[in-house]
């Protein structure tokens, strides 16, 4: 039994996530806590809502609420939708805990104990009627280059031509409207990751298994970006995490907070301290600490594309600067982009389909199933209407729906409610089994190596096998000539019902459910061998008929649908 800590890449709190962000990190990490669960390993499966950070502010304000109320409440949302999605999280933090201040001021100290902080006075943009600071991109004004008129205070978007605030003309805040700008001088403390450039460029070089998406990004931040200058790591914000030296005051910076980006992975490690305090779990530190039981864990993180510089650079800086025995991630899964129907997933301008709509719709396995067999891996993918119907009708209600409901009420109306005895197996069991055997193997080893793609395609072959193997058999023919025979293949059938009620569980866990409590399975462990597992359940075991495991969608529903969710979401 092996140890894995697996971390999704944890969600803003302003606003629900729409299905591009869930299969970018949340599901396919869910995916793989509930195979290495499935495989009998020690899974420690944690994510959190990111709180901190100036969008948390505005849309509190919006919202006319206290910030920390703010975020109280989106916490739940997001923890009741992640619920229905079935995200099998060990705990679902929150970056605003207690235990993510403290670590946080924590590795500040330990990162100014080492030499790695230094202290930089900047000129920056203060609004005098906001009474703050102003961040660049919440000021706006007329482009210097083309002209524009809502040209952001980093960058024009219609001219592309980096900006600074300073360049503006006529410049204003998009908080207020205010036009009393001014430019002050104020103290943030900068990280000095240019100093671990050679270690950060040798860990990296030394993960040759980790996918080219994930390397090929870190190597172009390492060597040609702006990724590994040294980096403003505070701010001129009231919500954060104060600026402290671990639990001293830092001098100078008083009523100050961390940049939620140094903040926000540190919650990694603070949300399994937040599950051994909830009660859920004992010893955080041996998840953790290598210097306490961590050296044989297996980290895995899972993100989307745009977060890969901040986990291959600037985090693992905080973990190997700090210098203290913290695990560093042993693999990183990313992924490109969703796009939605000829454009994209977007959730400024409230463009798709968000996770509390989708649930609204249909139930989380036929979400969880499209979206999985089609995960943005090697290229971006597209959510359609046309596709994600299409591919549901066939896959779930045809091939696997069918599947269970045809084997069980056959063997109900011909032999009863319990697994027939009798009849000696042949050929096509023999061709069943051997074919199984391969085909568990491929899906272990694309699980394995989160090849979330193939092993969706494998498994879909899984189903198919038995799909063919009834066809073949016809035990419904069989039976009118020689019951016996078509008693020992109704048999195989059931207990491929029960396998798969283990092999698909990962993907879609209450179809899953519903198999193994029809075929009242209360232990299934990971099958070791094919032919134990089509023999699993003896002859007298009782069983149910399930209700129907998936229903087809319409095309009036695929059609609505469409056209429900064409415009953009207020
Ligand atoms: O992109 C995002 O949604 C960020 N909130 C991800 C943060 S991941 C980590 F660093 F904690
Ligand atoms: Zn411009």
């Amino acid at each position: 039994m092996a140890r894995h800590l697996i971390t999704s890449a944890i969600p803003y709190i302003n606003g629900i996530k729409h299905l591009g962000n869930l299969v970018g990190s949340q599901l396919p990490a869910d995916l793989y806590a509930r195979y290495l669960r499935g495989r009998g390993h020690d899974v420690l499966f944690l994510c959190a809502t990111d709180e901190h950070g100036t969008p948390a502010e505005l849309a509190a304000a919006k919202a006319g609420q206290p910030v920390a109320d703010y975020c109280a409440e989106m916490h739940a949302v997001q923890a009741g939708i992640a619920r229905g999605f079935g995200l099998s999280f060990d705990h679902f933090g929150r970056s605003s805990s207690p235990q993510n201040a403290r670590l946080t001021q924590y590795f500040a100290g330990r990162l100014n104990d080492q030499g790695l902080i230094r202290e930089v006075t900047e000129e920056q943009v203060y609004s005098v009627t906001d009474g703050r600071f102003l961040p660049d991109r919440y000021i706006e004004g007329t482009c210097p280059n083309c002209g524009f008129e809502s040209a952001r205070g980093d960058q024009c978007d219609n001219c592309t031509k980096q900006l600074d605030p300073t360049d503006l003309i006529n410049p204003h805040s998009t908080i207020s409207g205010a036009t009393d700008l001014e430019v002050r001088p104020t103290k943030h403390l900068y990280l000095e990751q240019s100093k671990l450039k050679g270690k950060l460029a040798d860990w990296i070089d030394s993960k040759g298994d980790w996918p080219i998406l994930t390397t090929s990004i870190a190597k172009k931040w390492l060597n040609d970006g702006d990724g590994l200058q040294d980096r403003g790591i505070t701010r001129d914000l009231h919500w954060g995490v104060p600026v402290q030296d671990g639990d001293k005051p830092w001098p100078g910076m008083e009523g100050k907070v961390f940049y939620v980006w140094f903040d926000a992975p540190i919650e990694y490690i603070a949300c399994a301290q937040e599950w051994v305090d909830a009660g859920k779990g004992s010893n955080w530190e041996s998840w953790w600490r290598t210097d306490k039981g961590a050296d044989d864990v297996r980290y895995t993180q899972f993100m989307g594309k745009d977060n890969v510089p901040f986990h291959t650079l600037s985090f693992p800086v905080t973990i190997m600067g700090a210098d203290d025995n913290w695990k560093l991630v042993d693999y990183i899964k990313s992924f490109n982009y969703l796009n939605y129907d000829g454009g994209q997933f977007s959730t400024s301008r409230g463009r798709g389909v968000f996770m509390d709509q989708a649930l609204e719709i249909l139930p989380a396995d036929y979400w969880r199933w499209w979206l999985l067999s089609h995960a943005p891996e090697s290229s971006d993918a597209e959510f359609t209407w046309e596709s994600f119907t299409q591919d549901v009708n066939k896959d779930l209600a045809d091939v696997l729906g069918n599947f269970v409901s045809r084997i069980t009420k056959f063997c109900r109306a011909k032999f009863g409610d319990a697994v027939p005895a009798g009849g000696e197996e042949g050929g096509a069991e023999a061709a069943l089994t051997e074919e199984l055997t391969r085909r568990l193997k491929t899906y272990e080893s694309h699980m394995d190596a989160i090849e979330v793609r193939k092993a969706a395609a494998e498994l879909r072959a899984i189903w198919v096998a038995g799909n063919e193997y009834l066809q073949a058999t016809a035990p419904w023919t069989t039976f009118k000539t020689d019951p016996d025979q078509a008693a020992a293949q109704v048999r195989i059938g059931l207990n491929l019902v029960r396998l798969y009620a283990i092999l698909s569980a990962p993907f879609i866990p209450e179809a899953a459910r519903a198999m193994r409590d029809a075929m009242k399975v209360d232990h299934a462990a990971w099958p070791d061998d094919i032919a134990t597992s089509l023999h699993a359940l003896p002859a007298g075991h009782a069983f149910d008929v399930p209700e129907n495991l998936f229903r087809k969608i319409t095309e009036a529903e695929r059609d609505d649908w469409a056209a429900r969710f064409a415009g953009v979401r207020t």
